[in-house]
């Protein structure tokens, strides 16, 4: 259990933007834009092409952190599944490749919510593309559909019959997720977070 538990934190850590970064443009994504290792800032400030690949990259290792446990190991249960899903996640945010300096987890937990509960995924991916789409905010998109994870969960809305373990788990992700885009916050109270498209 923990070995799987270390093995899902070691995928997580592959700095998809970083590395990326470095490679095919010679700098560190880090150093500019918002500063976030994720595929967001990648589309910000190394384009297009960039931005899909981190994006698919960094949402597979959440993706296949999960099923891959499901098909090595016979007698998982659910809470493993829901401990590697963390584990992964965690070690996209805090990524041993790369100083322990990486993205906020947005696209990584969505890889992990297809392989745990589909359809609350794609009820968040609806809430975050309707918010995007409306506001700009990228960030106010992901928070806001990381909310909408508990919440189905809770009034169990595509009857997932999510347990207790379950929801406080969806809670955790939506905390996480939060407390990564705390600065996002400050600059949407302030009125200074970017939107989707603009150039920094
Ligand atoms: O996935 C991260 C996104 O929600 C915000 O990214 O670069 O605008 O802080 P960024």
């Amino acid at each position: 259990m923990i070995l799987s538990i270390i093995l899902a934190y070691l995928m997580g850590s592959i700095p998809t933007a970083v590395w990326y970064g470095r490679i095919f443009h010679g700098i560190d994504v880090r150093e500019h834009g918002s500063g976030n290792a994720g595929a967001t800032n990648s589309l910000r400030t190394l384009g297009k092409k960039a931005g899909i690949i981190v994006l698919i990259v960094d949402f597979l290792k959440g993706f296949l952190a999960v099923k891959a446990a499901g098909l090595f190991m016979s007698d998982i249960t659910q809470y493993l599944y829901l401990l590697m899903g963390l584990a992964v996640i965690m070690g996209h945010i805090f990524p041993i490749f790369a100083q322990f300096k990486g993205g906020k987890g947005v696209a990584t937990s969505m890889g992990v919510l297809v392989a745990t509960f589909p359809w609350a995924a794609l009820g968040c991916f609806l809430v975050f593309l309707v918010i995007v789409l409306a506001t700009k905010y990228v960030s106010l998109g992901s928070i806001l559909g990381g909310l909408a994870f508990p919440i189905q969960l809770m009034f169990n809305l595509w009857n997932d019959n999510a347990d207790n373990y379950a929801i406080g788990f969806a809670w955790v992700v939506f905390l996480i997720l939060t407390i990564m885009h705390r600065q996002n916050i400050s600059r949407l109270i302030n009125g200074t977070e970017n939107k989707f498209g603009a150039k920094k």
